[in-house]
């Protein structure tokens, strides 16, 4: 039982998207419509999560507003990277960089300050605190929930699902192939499930009935949430359709990439984990040439990218995106939640009619 979920107006979570587009203006638009937002904490500071989360409750009415979400990637997501395979990679990206007149990051191993940012929303909670790639650590899970706030771990197959039940999480995110951004897989090898959204609910809902799931990948239309609601979910993580709201803090070239119908692949070209984005240069001239490992290669390849979004240059930028990007459209979050939510009612109530 979630009671985050059973007090929802509309069954919306603004999915956490780290990197940029999820603002607290964001995150406090789809919850003030109904829904819940979440900030992603990935690759911010302590510091700067402490700041958001304080701006995000002030911007949602303070203590007794309406309820957000805080997103933190677990230690376990980390993968090794060979130290062969990494320096073949920093000699093959060496072009691009000359190319772009930018220095290659640094790889370097670390666990995205994954305690202090625990320890932050200890002492500062918020309604819940979700985690991708891979189980949290017991302990944070119990020091989280004594806080007040709910937890929600993100799995993609029903092997994960059961582990994930073993901390009795209040939700499961259950993430699709087709999603944007990183997959949530626990390991990111030849074992990580392929499972299609809607085959995911349907194994994840027998093998453990009675927990509430949050369907996720590849929700870009109202009807589309009425299907993962149909198919079981409590309700659904929308990530990409939020990417051209006003509120987003999508890049330029991002935002003209996600209007755009080029198609997405699954590539770990820019971080060394497997994620999705639309297809554009890079990720088509290094996918195969990139080695597991990550953050490592997330650092090596940050000045290329920061560069590609200062200097409007998509070539060069993680494009992260769903499957059916191209049906985001531009529009405030609030509206987009309300829009999502209604089309979602009327097509439900369509289909129900083909069961007379
Ligand atoms: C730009 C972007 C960034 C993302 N960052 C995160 C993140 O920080 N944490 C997380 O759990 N999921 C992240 N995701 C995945 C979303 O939670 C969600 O599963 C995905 O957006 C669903 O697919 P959709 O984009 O087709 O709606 C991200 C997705 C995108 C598109």
């Amino acid at each position: 039982m979630s009671a985050v979920l059973e007090g929802l107006g509309v069954p919306i979570v603004g999915a956490p998207m780290a990197g940029g587009p999820s603002t607290p203006a964001l995150v406090a638009a789809v919850s003030g419509a109904g829904g819940i937002g979440f900030l992603g904490a990935g690759y911010k500071s302590v510091e700067a999560l402490r700041a958001d989360v304080a701006e995000t409750r002030e911007r949602t009415g303070g203590g007794d507003g309406v309820p957000f979400g805080v997103n933190v990637f677990t230690p376990g997501g980390a993968v090794r990277a060979d130290p062969e395979a990494l320096a073949a990679y920093v000699a093959r990206l060496a072009g691009e960089a000359a190319e772009a007149g930018v220095e290659l990051g640094t790889p370097r191993h670390d666990d995205d300050a994954f305690d202090g940012k625990v320890l932050a929303l200890v002492e500062d909670p918020v309604a819940v605190v979700s985690f991708t790639f891979g189980l949290p650590p017991r302990e944070a899970v119990e020091r989280l929930r004594a806080a007040g706030s709910e937890v929600w771990i993100t799995v993609t197959s029903p092997n994960e699902a059961r582990a994930a039940a073993a901390l009795k999480p209040d939700a499961l995110i259950v993430q699709g192939v087709e999603a944007g951004g990183h997959r949530g897989v626990f390991a990111d090898d030849d074992t990580a499930s392929e499972l299609t959204l809607l085959v995911a609910l349907q194994l994840v809902g027998t093998a453990l009935p009675g927990v509430p799931l949050v369907a996720t990948g590849g929700l870009t239309t109202g009807a589309a949430i009425g299907a993962a609601l149909v198919a079981g979910a409590r309700a659904a993580q929308v990530g990409t359709a939020y990417l051209l709201a006003e509120e987003a803090g999508t890049s330029k070239a991002q935002r003209e990439a996600t209007a755009d119908g080029a198609p997405t692949r699954l590539t770990r070209a820019f971080s060394g984990r497997t994620a999705r984005g639309i297809v554009n240069r890079f990720l088509t001239d290094h996918t195969a040439g990139a080695p597991p490992g990550y953050p490592e290669v997330h650092y090596l390849t940050t000045p290329l990218r920061a560069h590609g979004r200062a200097t409007d240059h998509p070539d060069i930028i993680n494009l992260w995106a769903g499957q059916a990007h191209q049906l985001a459209r531009e529009e405030p979050a609030a509206e987009i939640t309300r829009r999502l939510a209604a089309e979602a009612r009327a097509a439900i109530a369509s289909a129900a009619g083909l069961l007379r």
